[in-house]
C-alpha cells in the first residue's frame, strides 16, 4: 500500500522556526520545506517520495515530467532519478540557452536527458503532446517510463503533503502554538491538495480541536482561473491512502491577487518581501514562487488578516536554484 511505503528521499520532519512579529502583532513561524534535502531542497520531494514509490512498483526503469525552463520539480525529479537509479527525461519550455543555470544546470549534473521544445511556459499543451510522444519512444526502446505530470500533482504526489500536515501539527502542538493559518505558494496544487487533505484527516482524527486556515497563494493563472481542482483531488489524495476525512471545498483558500502581471514576471510585493526575508531570518526565497507566496503573507499581515497575537506559518516550498539563474534575485 502506497501510503505506507513512500521512497525515502526526503529529510524529514523539516524545522519549523520561530520569525519575528510582523506589523500588526502577528507571530511569524517557518516550516523549512526548502530544506527536504533531496537535490538542494524543496516541496517536490515530498512527492517525489509517493511518485517514485509508484513508479517502482510499475516496474519503470525511467521517469519522464515537464516543467518550465527554470522548473524546480524537473530538477528535483533528476536528483529523484540519480538516487533511484532511474533514468530521467525532462521536457522543457524555452531553448537550450547557450549556458545552463540555476535548476537546468543542477538537473544536468543530475545526470538527466534535457529535451527543450522551444514552447513558451504557458503552452502546456504542447509540452504534453511531446512528452506523450517521448514515452512512447522510451516504451519501445524498453525504458518502461513512468510519466509524471506538471508539478507531480496527482493524488499520489499529494500524499506526500497530506503527510506533512500531520507532521506540521505534531510540531506545533510540541511548541505549544495553534497557528491560525499555513500560507504557501500554489501552482500545479498538488501541495495544496495534499494539505487539505491532510488537514481534513487531522479534523476527523481530532474532533473538536482548531485546525488552521490553509491558504495558497496563487502564481500563475490556471490557478487564478480555479484550476486545478484542489477539493477534487484532496479527497482523491484520501481515498488512495484510505485515510478518515470528508474535504468540503470551502477549506480550498486560494488568493489570487499577489500573482502580478503573469507567472514568473517580478512584482515589486515580491521583491520586497525577498529582501526583507534574507536580510530578517536569513531566508532565500525565489521570485517566481516562494518569494510571491511570503510577499502575500507579509501583505495580508499589514493589511489586518490576523489579529495581534495570531501564529501564521509559512512553508517555505524552496525555489533557492533559480536566485542563480539570469534576473533570479532583486539586485543586479
Ligand atoms: C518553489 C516552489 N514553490 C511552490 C510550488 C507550487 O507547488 P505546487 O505545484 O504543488 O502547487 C512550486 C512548484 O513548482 C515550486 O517550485
Amino acid at each position: 500500500m502506497i501510503w505506507a511505503s513512500p521512497s525515502p528521499l526526503a529529510t524529514l520532519p523539516t524545522p519549523l522556526e520561530m520569525g519575528p512579529v510582523l506589523d500588526g502583532g502577528v507571530r511569524l513561524y517557518v516550516k523549512r520545506d526548502d530544506l527536504t534535502g533531496l537535490g538542494v531542497g524543496g516541496n517536490k520531494a515530498r512527492k517525489l517520495e509517493y511518485l517514485c514509490a509508484d513508479a517502482l512498483a510499475h516496474g519503470a526503469r525511467s521517469l519522464i515530467t515537464v516543467g518550465a525552463a527554470q522548473s524546480n520539480h524537473c530538477r528535483m525529479t533528476a536528483a529523484a532519478g540519480a538516487r533511484l537509479g532511474l533514468e530521467v527525461h525532462l521536457v522543457l519550455s524555452g531553448d537550450r540557452p547557450e549556458r545552463l543555470t540555476g535548476n537546468q544546470l543542477l538537473s544536468q549534473m543530475f545526470g538527466a536527458h534535457l529535451h527543450y521544445t522551444g514552447a513558451s511556459a504557458s503552452h502546456w499543451g504542447e509540452l504534453e503532446i511531446y512528452r506523450e510522444s517521448l514515452e512512447d519512444q522510451l516504451a519501445a526502446e524498453g525504458l518502461a517510463p513512468y510519466s509524471i505530470p506538471v508539478g507531480g500533482s496527482t493524488a499520489v504526489g499529494a500524499l506526500g503533503y497530506v503527510r506533512a500536515f500531520t507532521e506540521l501539527m505534531e510540531q506545533c502542538i510540541a511548541a505549544e502554538i495553534e497557528p491560525a493559518a499555513v500560507v504557501f505558494t500554489t501552482s500545479s496544487g498538488g501541495t495544496h491538495a495534499g494539505l487539505v487533505a491532510g488537514r481534513a484527516h487531522w479534523r476527523a482524527e481530532h474532533p473538536g480541536t482548531p485546525t488552521p486556515d490553509v491558504i495558497g497563494i496563487a502564481v500563475a493563472k490556471g490557478v487564478a482561473a480555479g484550476r486545478p481542482d484542489v477539493a477534487a483531488l484532496a479527497t482523491e489524495a484520501l481515498t488512495l491512502a484510505g485515510l478518515s476525512g470528508l474535504v468540503d471545498p470551502k477549506d480550498v483558500q486560494i488568493e489570487t491577487g499577489w500573482m502580478g502581471p503573469d507567472y514568473a514576471v517580478p512584482t515589486e510585493d515580491a521583491d520586497a518581501a525577498i529582501l526583507w526575508a534574507a536580510r530578517t531570518g536569513g531566508w532565500v526565497l525565489d521570485r517566481v514562487y516562494s518569494g510571491k507566496g511570503f510577499g502575500a503573507l507579509l501583505g495580508m499581515a499589514r493589511a489586518g488578516r490576523w489579529v495581534a497575537g495570531d501564529a501564521v506559518v509559512f512553508v517555505h516550498t524552496g525555489g533557492l536554484p533559480a536566485v542563480f539563474s539570469d534576473h533570479g534575485a532583486p539586485l543586479p
